[in-house]
């Protein structure tokens, strides 16, 4: 995905749009680009490499001023992350400028005709050929928002697009469909942007473009319409946050404060949820009666990356305490496999964002089938939030570090209130429901005994951080807490790292143990510690760098462990929510020691909004 703002008011475009779009650079941050309007001349500044290098590129602020602008931050999608390649494009004139995110599918036909028109294309972009389909329809169209209206009515794909154009300079015209974006409400001023913590600083009154609607804005006032031409009543929502809650503060990265945020994440997640007299959670957005919930036989669960490894856990939980058979997949296998869904079967969506593209594809592709699908979403207003039939947020607050972490941690509660709503409806009493609620209750406290050992697993991180292959390994529960272990390592500090249900390790992988393999093994007081214990052995045995996630007490893994961590014992199918917090420090500190840029690793995105 990429970022994009603009600003249209009485002061400098140009430093409001470049700090609000700092603030996207968690979107993507390969290249970046801005445009404005300087006297009657438009300015296009564009430079490979994080925003800092376009801000350095700029030139004085006499020889670049305006009072309109809009930018972008990129992760290349069509065409290499290079200068050419960055946004804005412009069309031929070069009095048109435009930033887009999303993918234009149909791009290749389209320049073909534009170029069999005379249009000249300098980028290997999508993007580009809009800017000329624009200019071409801007011949007989009589404003541009009518050109923008009618290019887009030839377009396939998904957008969140702004435009400036030399000629209109006292307007910015923005459309969406597919990308989301949002307008900031000013004093004589107008903000856009993908996000809202662009914008918060200067503004809490803010409209969620829908698709197909197209905003026409100016100083002092703005005009939505759809592709029809028919006028948009606007809907104006009002922040309830404000720019702390999107700040470093007095933490090194936004990885490791989101870390920190968990034990109030986690609390945030299942507050109000719980009704002690029944002995159950209460989720009122599932928006499904208990007579609707008690029909159902099968649960879908359906996510990418770290919230496919969160889906994991939940089918653990949801078939152990409700007994419903639960079918976990990645969003990119299932949205192609033509899964079976029957009127029984209850599909959920796992997305932090609620906009990675293969998600919402599944999310499509169960509807279609005649499912009613749920989200579990932290983005409130999320392409994937508005369309499924309900659902819950995990109310975890913007998550801005690349790798996922208190995300995490509050997917996983709300499938832990889940499997205890569904359970309490046909597996087990409200006692047994009370303990389960009763020891989340407890889950911050513990996770802030385990963040007290942020020291101890620096020190471990440092031993080795020179790795380059590293075992992670779980049974049970834990298994995907081992697979969320091995994807934090390898996507922050480039070091290869796989997750293995530790039974497995003698069918193969085992084969890679030497020396110099640190294999992080979870071996938690629970049914299968025993088992745990013989594999760990086996590992020992072949010479590994063990480092042992253990439950507070247990002494007999020091024997075989180079280090160990001791978490506090907790319910079985509530240990994920503990044994992952030390698994994210140390791929952590592995990343901070080696120097990377932990918050925006290489070659990634915060949601990934393309196939
Ligand atoms: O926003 P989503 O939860 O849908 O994102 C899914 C994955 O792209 C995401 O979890 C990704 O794997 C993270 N970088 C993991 O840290």
């Amino acid at each position: 995905m990429c970022g994009i703002v603009g600003y249209i008011g009485k002061r400098n475009a140009l430093p409001i749009v470049i700090e609000a779009l700092k603030r996207l650079e968690y979107r993507g941050y390969d290249s970046s680009g801005c445009a404005l309007i300087h006297g009657q001349e438009l300015q296009v500044y564009k430079r490979q490499g994080k925003i800092v290098e376009l801000e350095r590129s700029l030139p004085e602020p006499n020889k670049c001023s305006g009072t309109v602008a809009i930018a972008h931050t990129r992760w290349a999608t069509h065409g290499e992350p290079n200068e050419t390649n960055a946004h804005p494009q412009v069309d031929c004139s070069r009095g048109l400028a435009i930033v887009h995110n999303g993918i234009i599918e149909n791009y290749k036909l389209l320049k073909q005709q534009l170029i069999e028109l005379g249009h000249t294309f300098v980028s290997d972009t999508d993007t580009e050929v809009v800017a000329h389909l624009i200019e071409q329809y801007r011949k007989t169209e009589p404003s541009l928002e009518d050109a923008v209206r009618e290019a887009l009515l030839r377009v396939d794909g998904t957008y969140g697009l702004v435009v400036l154009a030399q000629d209109e300079p006292d307007k910015l015209v923005a459309v969406r469909k597919g990308s989301p974006l949002i307008i900031g409400i000013g004093d004589s001023e107008h903000f856009l942007a993908s996000d809202v913590s662009a914008i918060v600083i200067h503004t809490k009154h803010v409209i969620y473009l829908q698709d197909g609607e197209i905003c026409s804005i100016r100083r002092e006032n703005f005009e939505i319409t759809n592709m029809r031409r028919e006028s948009v009543q606007p809907q104006v929502s009002v922040v309830d946050w404000d720019i702390s809650a999107i700040e470093k503060g007095d933490f090194k990265h936004f990885m490791l404060k989101e870390i920190f945020e968990q034990p109030q994440t986690v609390d945030n997640a299942f507050r109000g949820r719980i009704d002690e007299r029944n002995g159950t959670a209460r989720l009122g957005g599932l928006n499904l009666p208990p007579q609707e919930l008690r029909k159902i036989r099968r649960i879908h669960l359906v996510a990418c990356g770290t919230s496919y490894h969160a889906a994991l856990i939940g089918k653990y939980m949801i078939e152990d305490m409700a007994r419903i058979p639960v079918h976990a997949e990645y969003a990119s296998e299932y949205r192609y496999r033509n899964p079976i869904i029957d009127e029984d079967t209850l599909v959920f969506v796992i997305s932090q964002s609620g906009e990675t593209a293969d998600t919402l594809a599944a999310l499509r592709e169960a509807q279609a089938k005649g499912a009613s699908v749920l989200g579990i979403t932290n983005v409130v207003g999320s392409t994937i939030a508005r369309e499924s039939n309900g659902g819950s947020y995990i109310h975890a607050g913007s998550e801005i570090g690349v790798a996922s972490t208190k995300a995490f941690t509050s997917q996983v509660t709300i499938l832990f209130l889940l499997a205890v709503l569904l359970g309490r409806q046909r597996n087990f009493s409200t006692t047994l429901g009370l303990d389960y609620i009763h020891e989340l209750q407890q889950i911050p406290l513990k996770i802030e005994s385990i963040l007290g050992q942020n020291g101890r697993l620096r020190e471990i991180a440092a031993s080795i951080k020179d790795s380059r292959h590293a075992l992670y390994l779980g049974r049970g529960i834990n298994y995907p807490v081992g697979l969320e272990g091995a994807l934090k390592l390898k996507e922050i500090s480039y070091i290869h790292a796989e997750g293995y249900p530790a039974a497995e390790m003698k069918h193969g992988p085992i084969a890679l143990i030497d020396e110099q393999m640190p294999v992080v093994a979870i071996a938690t007081k629970d049914p299968l510690y025993e088992k745990v214990q013989t594999n760990l052995e086996e590992v020992r045995s072949r010479k590994a760098r063990l480092i042992t996630i253990a439950t507070k007490g247990d002494r007999d893994v020091e024997r075989i462990s180079e280090h160990v961590i001791y978490i506090p014992d907790t319910l079985q199918n509530l240990q994920p929510l503990l044994t992952v917090i030390p698994l994210q420090l140390l791929a952590y500190h592995v990343a901070d020691l080696k120097g990377l840029d932990v918050d925006q690793p290489r070659n990634l995105a915060k949601s990934v909004t393309v196939e």
